[in-house]
C-alpha cells in the first residue's frame, strides 16, 4: 500500500513523463518540418520511451493499491531556432527530470517505502542515460557548426535509432 504522499507524487510524475513525451513529439514534428527525418526519428523514439516511463509509474501505483489520477498535460513549445537549440533544451529538460526522480527517492526514504525506493532505482540509472544521450547529440551538433554535409550525415545516423520496449518488470 502506498502512502497518500507517494501516490500524489507518483501521479504528478505520470504527468511529467507524459509531458516529456509531448515535448519530444513536438521536437520530432519540428524536425520533420525542417526535412531532417533522422532527427525526427530520434525524437519520436524518445517520445515512445517517455510513454513507457509514464506507464511504469501508472503500473506501480495500480499494483500497490494506489489510485491513479491523471491531470491535464501542459502544451509543449513548437519551435526551436536550430537543431542544437532543440537538443540543448532536451538536455536541460532531462536534468530537471533527474531532479524530480531524486526528489521522489528522497520522499520514498522519508516514507520508509522500500518497494518504491527499489522501483525508483531503475529511473535513477535511466536518467544517467537520458542526460548522456541528449548531451551526446548536442556535442556533435556543436562540432558540426554550420557544416551542412556533416548535418546530413548525422541525420542519417540518428535515423538508425529504434524503439525497444523495456523488458517486463524492468
Ligand atoms: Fe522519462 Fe527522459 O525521462
Amino acid at each position: 500500500m502506498l502512502s497518500k504522499k507517494i501516490v500524489e507524487a507518483f501521479n504528478r510524475q505520470i504527468n511529467a513523463e507524459t509531458y516529456s513525451a509531448c515535448l519530444y513529439l513536438s521536437m520530432s514534428a519540428a524536425f520533420e518540418a525542417q526535412n531532417l527525418p533522422g532527427f525526427a526519428n530520434w525524437m519520436r523514439v524518445q517520445a515512445q520511451e517517455e510513454l513507457t516511463h509514464a506507464m511504469k509509474f501508472f503500473d506501480h501505483v495500480n499494483s500497490r493499491a494506489g489510485r491513479v489520477e491523471l491531470f491535464p498535460v501542459e502544451g509543449p513549445p513548437g519551435q526551436w531556432e536550430t537543431p542544437l537549440a532543440a537538443f540543448e533544451a532536451a538536455y536541460e529538460h532531462e536534468t530537471k527530470v533527474t531532479a524530480m526522480i531524486n526528489g521522489l527517492v528522497d520522499l520514498a526514504l522519508e516514507e520508509k517505502d522500500h518497494a518504491s525506493n527499489n522501483f525508483l532505482q531503475w529511473f535513477v540509472a535511466e536518467q544517467v542515460e537520458e542526460e548522456k544521450s541528449a548531451d551526446a547529440v548536442a556535442q556533435q551538433l556543436r562540432l558540426i557548426g554550420k557544416d551542412k554535409s556533416a548535418l546530413f550525415l548525422l541525420d542519417r545516423e540518428l535515423a538508425q535509432r529504434v524503439f525497444t520496449a523495456p523488458a517486463a518488470g524492468a
